[in-house]
């Protein structure tokens, strides 16, 4: 099952009582590595499916991630915890019984735009879709600064607009779930006992939060 494996990569997989961060170049092999080091973790008995967390960033890679897997083990992984921060934090987050409506890209950018025509801001000098995007990138920086107090504004309402509709859009998915983690000791602890492994490709890709 490992025979396809060179000498480092064999070693990666098989380090298991460390942590371990894996730095190669493109198509050298890290995800294949990553793979098949949850096949070695299952087939000696190191953890159990649920004790295993495997993360990546986009839907692609996700998607990659989990089909080279099926192939490596030959089984169902459906309930394995294996996807995007964004599809496991909502996974948890509804197991807590948080069940937001998720707003997308349009989404956001119609509350944008709904709460700058509810302040009577200039429309041409206040774009939605620019708007939005900023409030995106500010929320996934590790210090928020308004540029101006309008914005700040409207930032303010577009959350507050959210909590009310019980919606999140793609950041807070992240951020909620982390204040999740943050305020419930026993909810971290849960966490923190159950995932013996926590394997992340792609970890180039990961954002502040
Ligand atoms: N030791 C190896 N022997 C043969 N093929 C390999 C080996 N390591 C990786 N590959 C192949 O190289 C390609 C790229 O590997 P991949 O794991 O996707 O790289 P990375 O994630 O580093 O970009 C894949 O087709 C993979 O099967
Ligand atoms: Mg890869």
């Amino acid at each position: 099952m490992f025979d396809s494996l060179n000498e480092q990569q064999k070693k990666a997989v098989e380090i298991c009582d460390k942590n371990l961060l894996i730095i190669a170049g493109a198509g050298s092999g890290k995800t294949k590595t990553l793979t098949y080091k949850i096949a070695y973790i299952l087939k000696n008995n190191l953890a159990k499916p649920y004790e295993i967390l495997a993360l990546t960033f986009t839907n692609k890679a996700a998607d990659e991630m989990k089909q080279r897997i099926v192939n490596i083990i030959n089984t169902s992984i459906e309930n394995f915890y294996i996807g995007t921060f964004h599809a496991l934090s909502l996974r948890f987050l509804r197991k807590i019984g948080k069940n937001y409506t998720i707003y997308d890209k349009h989404d956001q950018e119609m509350l944008v735009k709904d709460i700058i025509q509810s302040l009577n801001l200039d429309k041409n000098k206040f774009s939605p879709s620019k708007i939005s995007s900023y409030i995106s990138k500010l929320k996934n920086s590790a210090n928020m600064e308004f540029p101006t107090k309008e914005i700040e504004k409207i930032y303010n309402m577009y959350e507050e607009r959210l909590v009310n509709a019980n919606a999140a859009d793609f950041d807070n998915i992240l951020i909620n779930f982390i204040n999740e983690l943050k305020k419930n000791d026993e909810l971290r602890l849960k966490f923190q006992n159950q995932f013996k492994f926590i394997l992340i490709d792609e970890y180039q890709d990961t954002n502040n939060i």
